[in-house]
């Protein structure tokens, strides 16, 4: 094992600078060189790559986003542009590969491993925690932190006004960063894509709750859930009280990532090079109850991580 390459694939998350910074200087220690394949895929199926040392890697511990750039990809999903990739990984001499990204860009590292025999090792990177046999992934508790500041702000508002606020919050289609957020924001109610979202219930808990004398709420949705505007509407309607939306949006995907995510981001790293100096690929670094091991692709790309539903009964439980 003499080079080899990195590359930040799918959404942003906070900690990927982090992650490159670690990788680097792993590798470096390990008497390897880096090469760092530029907007994800697309890099490598246009062999645009810079090389990575201790040195250029300086000074980026702190910042969100990735040097690198990034990118959706789709003709890396096609037969030609996975053989294009092929072609760089033989004429850069990359000996292992390391994606940093989320569930979708672990499923393009499987395609492409499948298909070339290479060394590839995902770092699992997405404010969507959403990637099976992980427990967290690098920047989501940076998300998960920048939405509670700005929802600590909201309540102030919603407090004076006695409102009722609906915040969206990411997660495509799961509601991993919305229940996370709900219980440590104290929201009145958290609505995700695994519990259908019965508006007659929430209507139900802020009359009664409006009855106990508490008549401003935080409402905390997953962006799953669908138009939470007509939620805001029926409320509206239905309770007399004032409701607002507030869509957080890409605010929760950028920002210095936080203590946690950079801790995550080096430690991902130092197992992702010893698995590539061990030779083994198809693998997704994973911290699994605090501990940092790996599992194979296929099973991260075959099963669906389940959410612990337990944790809207504890938010139901705090929020009397
Ligand atoms: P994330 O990695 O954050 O989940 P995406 O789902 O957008 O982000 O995936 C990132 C990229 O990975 C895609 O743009 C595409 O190039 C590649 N990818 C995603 N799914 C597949 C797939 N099933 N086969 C091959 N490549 C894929
Ligand atoms: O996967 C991260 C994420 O921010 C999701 O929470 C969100 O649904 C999606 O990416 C947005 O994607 P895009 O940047 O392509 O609009």
């Amino acid at each position: 094992m003499k080079t080899i390459g990195l590359v930040t694939s799918g959404g942003d998350a906070p900690g990927m600078n982090a992650a490159i910074r670690a990788l680097t200087r792993i590798a470096h220690s390990n008497n390897l060189e880096v090469l760092g394949f530029e907007r994800g895929w697309e890099g490598l199926l246009t062999n645009s790559f810079r090389r990575l040392t201790p040195r250029n890697v300086g000074g980026i511990i702190q910042l969100g986003g990735t040097i690198l750039h990034t990118s959706r990809c789709p003709e890396f999903k096609t037969e030609e542009g996975l053989n294009k990739a092929a072609e760089t990984l033989s004429t850069d001499c990359v000996d292992g590969l390391v994606v940093i990204g989320g569930d979708g860009s672990f499923r393009g590292a499987l395609e492409l491993s499948s298909k070339t025999g290479a060394l590839i090792v995902g770092v699992p990177a997405t404010i969507d925690n959403d990637i099976y046999g992980i427990d967290e992934t690098i920047g989501f508790d940076t998300a998960v932190n920048t939405a509670v500041s700005e929802i600590d702000k909201i309540r102030d508002t919603a407090i004076s006004h006695e409102r009722i606020f609906i915040v969206e919050v990411m997660g495509r289609q799961r509601g991993f960063l919305a229940v996370t957020v709900g219980i440590t924001v104290g929201a009145e109610i958290i609505l995700i894509p695994e519990n259908k979202c019965k508006t007659e219930q929430v209507i139900k808990v802020l009359k009664e709750n409006a009855k106990k004398g508490k008549k401003a709420g935080i409402i905390v949705a997953a962006e799953g859930c669908g138009k939470v505007s007509e939620i805001a509407n029926e409320i509206e309607e239905k309770t007399g009280s004032e409701a607002r939306l507030t869509i957080l949006g890409y605010v929760q995907r950028g920002g210095s990532p936080t203590a946690r995510s950079r801790f995550l981001a080096s430690l991902f790293a130092e197992k992702a090079v010893n698995l590539l100096l061990h030779s083994q690929g198809n693998l997704a670094v994973a911290l699994q109850k605090g501990e940092v091991n790996s599992l194979p692709l296929t099973a991260v790309c075959d099963n669906f991580k389940p959410l612990d539903l337990s944790l809207i009964r504890l938010a139901t439980m705090l929020a009397t």
